[in-house]
């Protein structure tokens, strides 16, 4: 099933609780939040305690991403904050395996992300433990910039290895989703599609999710 996640970090800030609520009914299935630090990533952007004042007003499927170093300092913030899935860089943990267990233990869904320049090899002992996997289809930091296409070949090798494991693991894909790009991903086997500037850009956020959904 298709899941289509749009970004808040093109959503306006001033006014984040009717952001989240305008995606949400509009047919979305995840609130995407970007989470950086400054120093994994150039950008700072939102933190557990905005996480948290969220989860006050909505109940939709909180998907974070975060684009920290240290992840392992953050996992219990971020679940008791609120969040559904905790998706963490294979780049920036030392014991990946670990940062997994802690995420389920505090009772959320683990992704693992993977940075365009990253291959495969990286995580093919992880995949037998994450529920999804994050390609990147840009360099992660900012919103806005343009589809690596590199990239549909590792989703498609992706797909096929998560496939011939019979694993029933999500391929999440991440970086300059469009109507045109999504069609690309959703054929390579991604199936769970964030889109930040091609949703929040648009002035009719349903009809934006409902091509990028395809
Ligand atoms: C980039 C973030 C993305 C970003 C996507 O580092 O992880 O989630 O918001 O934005 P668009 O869809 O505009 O490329
Ligand atoms: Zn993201």
């Amino acid at each position: 099933m298709i899941k289509i996640a749009p970004s808040l970090l093109s959503a306006d800030f001033a006014h984040l609780a009717d952001e989240v609520k305008k995606i949400t009914d509009a047919g979305a299935e995840y609130v995407h939040i970007d989470v950086m630090d400054g120093t994994f990533v150039p950008n700072i952007t939102i933190g557990s305690p905005v996480v948290k004042s969220l989860r006050k007003v909505s109940d939709a499927v909180f998907d974070v991403h975060l684009m920290v170093e240290h992840p392992e300092t953050q996992i219990e913030s971020f679940a008791e904050a609120g969040a559904d899935i905790i998706t963490f860089h294979v780049e920036a943990a030392r014991h990946s395996h670990r940062v997994i267990q802690q995420i389920h233990a505090a009772g959320c869904k683990a992704g693992i992300a993977l940075n365009p320049g990253t291959s495969l090899a990286m995580i093919e002992e992880l995949v037998g433990d994450v529920d999804m996997v994050l390609c990147m289809t840009v360099n992660p930091g900012f919103g806005g910039q343009k589809f690596i296409a590199s990239q549909l070949e590792k989703i498609h090798m992706l797909y096929h290895n998560l496939k011939d494991l019979g694993l029933d693991c999500d391929i999440e894909v991440d970086g300059g989703i469009n109507a045109e790009t999504s069609k690309l991903v959703r054929e390579a086997g991604a199936n769970v599609l964030v889109a930040g500037s091609a949703i929040y850009g648009s002035d009719d956020v349903a009809k934006a999710i409902k091509e990028i959904r395809g």
